[in-house]
């Protein structure tokens, strides 16, 4: 089989050019939008998703605008969580108009594209082994279109709630260089944990994107009768020191949030005095705090307000 270097010409598709045009449109979007953030894990199923949808209606409550981009073009789940599943795009000379919240935040998901509940994103070749070979590119085309073709207006936040796996980020910080910073979500298992410390060495160490924090999620279960502060994974080793330094703050599990998110309903919202309503908020003090530009590491655990 001939790699794609091997090629003698495009066939006539100006492919790099296609791509070049693209890129400049992801630049000219983005400049309206002050800080773009990813939320990332190399693990799945630590909360990623949900910690961007209760951070970005946080963000959205302080009196920021804020769009979310679900980059899990396979799984996408934040237009349910979000209670937009059945918002109809509409397309304009602009863009596509995003789907907006009844709070007011943005969302663009490859959920609003397709027509069916139970339909898989397919990708258009001649068998799905062949578009196995190219679903990473594939992919970037599609995170690519969703900046470039969004009209997302002027933002404060746009925030980027990525599928898991640290080869995810490289992705989009060639769509967007200037990426402001990036949040990894982890649950406190030592199988976490391990890869954590690659999400860390991946972001700070060899693409120099800024770490805004770690969060540690579903780290406890507050009894909702007694208030009671249960740890719900015990581990031998704590968070390594390096790691409770960059710490953002620890989520507690709250079954309450599952079923807003599985409701499409801002738990937030829903139950501003619980436990993780006010962790989540604290995150979002501290993401402000960060793009103006305090040293939040230097502070202690909750000392910003
Ligand atoms: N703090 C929490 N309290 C209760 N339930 C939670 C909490 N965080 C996440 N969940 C639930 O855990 C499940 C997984 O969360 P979520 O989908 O956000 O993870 P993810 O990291 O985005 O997963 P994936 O890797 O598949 O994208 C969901 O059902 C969600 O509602
Ligand atoms: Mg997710």
């Amino acid at each position: 089989m001939k790699s794609y270097k091997e090629l003698p010409s495009d066939a006539g598709s100006n492919i790099i050019g296609q791509v070049t045009a693209q890129a400049n449109r992801v630049q000219k979007r983005l400049t309206s939008v002050k800080h773009t953030v990813a939320i990332m894990s190399g693990k799945g199923g630590v909360g990623k998703s949900s910690l961007t949808a209760n951070l970005a209606t946080a963000l959205t409550l302080k009196g920021n605008a804020v769009g979310v981009v679900d980059a899990d073009i396979n799984g996408p789940t934040l237009a349910k969580m979000m209670g937009v599943r059945n918002a109809t795009l509409t397309y304009t000379p602009a863009g596509v108009k995003p789907a907006i919240t009844t709070l007011g935040t943005k969302l663009i998901s490859m959920d609003l594209l397709l027509a069916e509940d139970d339909a898989p994103v397919l990708w258009n070749a001649h068998t799905q082994k062949d578009a196995f070979t190219w679903r990473s590119t594939m992919e970037v085309s599609a995170l690519r279109e969703f900046i470039a073709d969004t009209e997302w207006g002027t933002l404060d936040y746009l925030l980027l709630d990525l599928p898991p796996g640290t080869d995810r980020l490289p992705n989009v910080v060639e769509l967007i260089p200037n990426l402001g910073g990036v949040i990894v979500v982890t649950i406190p298992s030592e199988v976490s944990q391990l890869i954590v410390k690659k999400s860390v060495t991946m972001t700070r160490d060899i693409l120099n994107v800024p770490i805004i924090g770690i969060v540690e999620n579903m780290a406890s279960y507050v009894c909702q009768h007694c208030g009671e502060e249960e740890h719900l994974f015990v581990t031998e080793e704590p968070l390594d020191d390096v790691f409770q330094k960059i710490s953002l703050g620890a989520v507690p599990f709250d079954p309450r949030l599952a079923r807003a998110s599985d409701n499409g309903i801002a738990y937030l919202d829903e139950h501003p005095d619980a436990p993780a309503s006010k962790a989540l908020i604290q995150i979002a003090e501290k993401v402000q705090a960060f793009f103006e530009g305090e040293d939040l590491h230097a502070l202690p655990v909750g000392a910003v307000s």
